[in-house]
């Protein structure tokens, strides 16, 4: 196996494009965060993607402060990039937020207990790409972009397997 998995080496066969879309604004992609929530169940992985200040805090944050329910909005959600992750128990399940930009290594993921999590809880993963995660499965994979001229807005790019269920059930949910 190859110690240094990159996603965007690996074929990605039978990805669905769900969305195309501009966030004006970060309350935009706090609302979408919002409906996302709602949709997912634990087994669920989001890979965030995009460059430095994209936003992938940013929405992970808003997503776990809607899973979190009532006082979600007082709730300190700090930024995992220095402790790898951060765990959430929730009324939805546990959220592990992983951001592994620092990993030293890809394999870390399983001392990290982020491979079991991926089959029990909410996964949401910042830099994806820099640990040996397994590119199969129900996972959304986000990707953010910065605008030209537009500091407070963000193209979102959005695809899922086409095969395991989780497209379908994010219908709706880009609008
Ligand atoms: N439309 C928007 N959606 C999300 N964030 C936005 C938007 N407009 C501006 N921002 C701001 O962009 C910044 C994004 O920072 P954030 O920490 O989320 O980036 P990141 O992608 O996680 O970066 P890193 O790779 O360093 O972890 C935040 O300060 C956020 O408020
Ligand atoms: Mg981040």
């Amino acid at each position: 196996m190859s110690t240094q998995p990159r996603t965007h080496d690996r074929p990605d066969a039978g990805a669905m494009p769900l969305a195309d879309l501009i966030l004006p604004d970060p309350a935009a992609t706090d609302a979408l965060a919002a409906r996302l929530a709602a949709r997912l169940r634990p087994g669920d992985s989001v890979w965030l993607e995009g460059d430095l200040g994209a936003g992938k805090t940013h929405l992970a944050r808003a997503l776990i402060r809607s899973c979190l329910g009532a006082g979600g909005d007082r709730a300190d959600i700090p930024s995992p990039t220095y402790t790898l992750v951060q765990t959430y128990d929730t009324p939805q399940g546990e959220i592990w937020h992983a951001d592994l930009y620092r990993l030293s290594d890809p394999q870390e993921i399983v001392e990290l207990g982020l491979l079991d999590a991926l089959e029990t809880a909410i996964c949401l993963v910042e830099w994806p790409d820099r640990g040996a995660l397994p590119a199969t499965g129900r996972i959304l994979r986000l990707g953010l972009a910065r605008l030209p001229d537009r500091p407070e807005a963000r193209r979102l790019i959005a695809t899922a397997p086409s095969d395991t269920g989780l497209a379908a059930r994010l219908q709706g949910v880009w609008t």
